[in-house]
C-alpha cells in the first residue's frame, strides 16, 4: 500500500489514540461501526462511550508512559518444525489466544514446548499465524501474513487489533509487524502504546 494513502494513528499525550483516513472499523461484537474520517479512541480504559474517547483520560489522570514493566520479554523464540518454523515474541502476544482456538493441537500452553508445529498440517499452522492479531507469532521469514483489508477491530475485553495503519511509534519489540500489531486501550500496559496481555491479568472489562 503507499504509505500516503495508508490510515494513520498518532497518539496524544495522556490522551486518545487519533485515527486519520480509516475506511473500517468493526465493534466488539463483531458488527461494523461507522468509521469518521477522524477519530478520537480511548486508550485510558474509562471512557463512558467505548471505544472512543469521551475525555475521561483528563479525570482518571491518564499517564501515556510507561509506569510498569512491560508484562513479556522481548526474545524471538524459533519454534523448529519439519516442514515449517514458527517464531513467537512473549512481548507482543496479547493473550488473545486465537492460535488455541483454531488450532489447539500446535500452540497449546499446557504442552512441552508449547508450540508444535508437527502437530499440524501447514495450512493450519498458516491459519493461526495468519490469525494472531499481535504480530507475536510469524512463519520464519519472518513473515507475519497480514489481512489484505486496512482495519481496527475492537477486542472485548481487550485491546485494538489493527491491521493496516501505521502508528507514530517505535516498534513494540524484536521481529514485530508494522502491518499488523495490538494498540493498548485498557491504560495498564506496560508497553504502550501496545497492547502486553496486562488486561487479562488486571481482569479489565470494557463494559461496567
Ligand atoms: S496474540 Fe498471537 S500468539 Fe498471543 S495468544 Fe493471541 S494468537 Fe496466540
Ligand atoms: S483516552 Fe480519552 S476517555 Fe480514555
Amino acid at each position: 500500500m503507499d504509505d500516503n494513502d495508508r490510515a494513520k494513528i498518532e497518539l496524544r499525550q495522556n490522551g486518545p489514540l487519533v485515527v486519520k483516513g480509516l475506511t473500517s472499523m468493526v465493534g466488539e461484537d463483531g458488527a461494523e461501526l461507522e468509521a469518521k474520517p477522524v477519530m478520537a479512541l480511548c486508550r485510558c480504559g474509562q471512557s463512558r462511550t467505548k471505544p472512543f474517547c469521551d475525555g475521561s483520560h483528563k479525570e482518571a489522570g491518564f499517564l501515556s508512559e510507561n509506569l510498569t514493566p512491560a508484562a513479556g520479554r522481548d526474545r524471538l523464540i524459533a519454534y523448529q518444525g519439519a516442514e515449517v518454523t514458527i517464531t513467537y515474541n512473549p512481548l507482543l502476544c496479547s493473550h488473545t489466544a486465537e492460535c488455541g482456538r483454531l488450532a489447539r493441537h500446535i500452540f497449546n500452553p499446557d504442552q512441552k514446548p508449547w508450540i508444535q508445529p508437527d502437530n499440524g498440517t501447514r495450512d493450519e499452522v498458516s491459519s493461526a499465524v495468519a490469525a494472531c492479531p499481535s504480530g507475536a507469532l510469524a512463519l520464519i521469514g519472518p513473515e507475519h501474513l497480514v489481512p489484505e483489508r486496512a482495519e481496527i477491530k475492537v477486542e472485548k475485553n481487550g485491546p485494538y487489533w489493527v491491521t493496516g495503519p501505521s502508528v507514530a511509534a517505535p516498534s513494540p519489540g524484536e521481529g514485530a509487524c508494522t502491518d499488523k500489531f495490538v494498540l493498548c486501550r485498557c491504560g495498564h500496559s506496560g508497553n504502550k502504546p501496545y497492547c502486553d496481555g496486562s488486561h487479562r491479568d488486571k481482569g479489565w472489562k470494557s463494559q461496567s
